[in-house]
């Protein structure tokens, strides 16, 4: 596996790739990788002649300095899972490379953004939008693998390469959760040992509120998750919304043949968790 920093060298290994007409698959991540990117990796390997991963934990998304300081970066344990779990190609760059100015874009993804994330994490979109389009623009592939724990970031690239006509077929993957069920994250190793102990009632309190759907209606049902997790002293639920799959719409009632995603935030301490199922 070759680690790039520099997009030219990378873009120059990608021609020749393509000139053997072989296909390319991505997989954007900020790094300090987890069992849930190794499985995009994989599925991307089973799809692609060439699979390249991108390690970049990119300023412009995050609305919180104190949260882009804090993220991990483990850029060597990262290429060590990388080269194991068959990857090509890691690019690695550096901010200056991939924002050798100020990147004024403005995305607009209507009400998509106008719900949940988009409203409680201002510009963040935008920022996840203006770096996604670099490494299209950088590594032009056939594929690129998003995981579904980011349920709203999903539907925010489909929207972005549909406006843009971006000729790259986006493959959601599935959440993958630790053994207790918390779905993993990057984010999870900043939690103390108590709100670790205390976040896997996220998703317990999601399935068991999927169990009573058929008991409860949607404002019962939103009552029912907040009240549950927030019994935990360590955990505060931000929002919990049942939404449309497709337009991330709030719902107040259900409508036959329409597909529902449950999706929710929590803080434990200054770390935010998100998660989300199908209802
Ligand atoms: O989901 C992420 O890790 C990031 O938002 C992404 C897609 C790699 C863009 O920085």
């Amino acid at each position: 596996m070759e680690v790039y920093v520099s997009k030219n060298d990378l873009q120059d290994a990608l021609k020749a790739a393509r000139k053997a007409g072989k296909t390319v698959g991505l997989v954007p991540t900020m790094g300090a990788l987890h069992d849930g990117h190794i499985s995009l990796v994989r599925r991307c390997r089973a799809e692609n002649d060439v699979v390249v991963v991108s390690v970049f934990v990119n300023p412009t998304q995050f609305n919180d300095p104190k949260d882009l300081e804090r993220y991990p970066r483990t850029l060597e344990a990262d290429t060590r899972l990388l080269a194991a779990a068959g990857c090509d190609m890691t690019f690695a760059p550096t901010v200056g490379e991939m924002y050798p100015e100020k990147d004024t874009r403005v995305f607009r993804f209507g009400p998509l953004e106008q719900v949940m994330e988009g409203v409680r994490r201002p510009g963040h979109f935008n920022g996840v939008a203006q770096i996604v389009s670099k490494l299209f623009d950088a590594v032009q592939p056939d594929r690129a693998y998003f995981g579904e724990k980011d349920f709203q970031q999903l539907a925010i690239i489909r929207n972005m390469v549909a406006q843009y006509n971006y000729p790259v077929e986006i493959v959601p993957c599935p959440i993958v959760r630790e053994a207790d069920g918390l779905a993993m994250s990057s984010r999870n190793t900043l939690l103390n040992a108590s709100q670790r102990a205390a976040a896997p009632l996220i998703y317990h309190t999601l399935a068991a509120a999927r169990a009573l759907q058929n008991d409860m209606g949607i404002a019962e049902l939103k009552d029912f998750v907040t009240a549950q997790i927030n019994r935990s002293s360590e955990l505060e639920v931000e929002y919990f919304e049942i939404v449309g799959a497709e337009d991330l719409q709030p719902v107040t009632t259900r409508e036959e043949g329409k597909a529902l995603q449950g999706c929710i935030a929590v803080q434990a301490g200054a770390i935010r968790l998100i998660d989300n199922i199908a209802f």
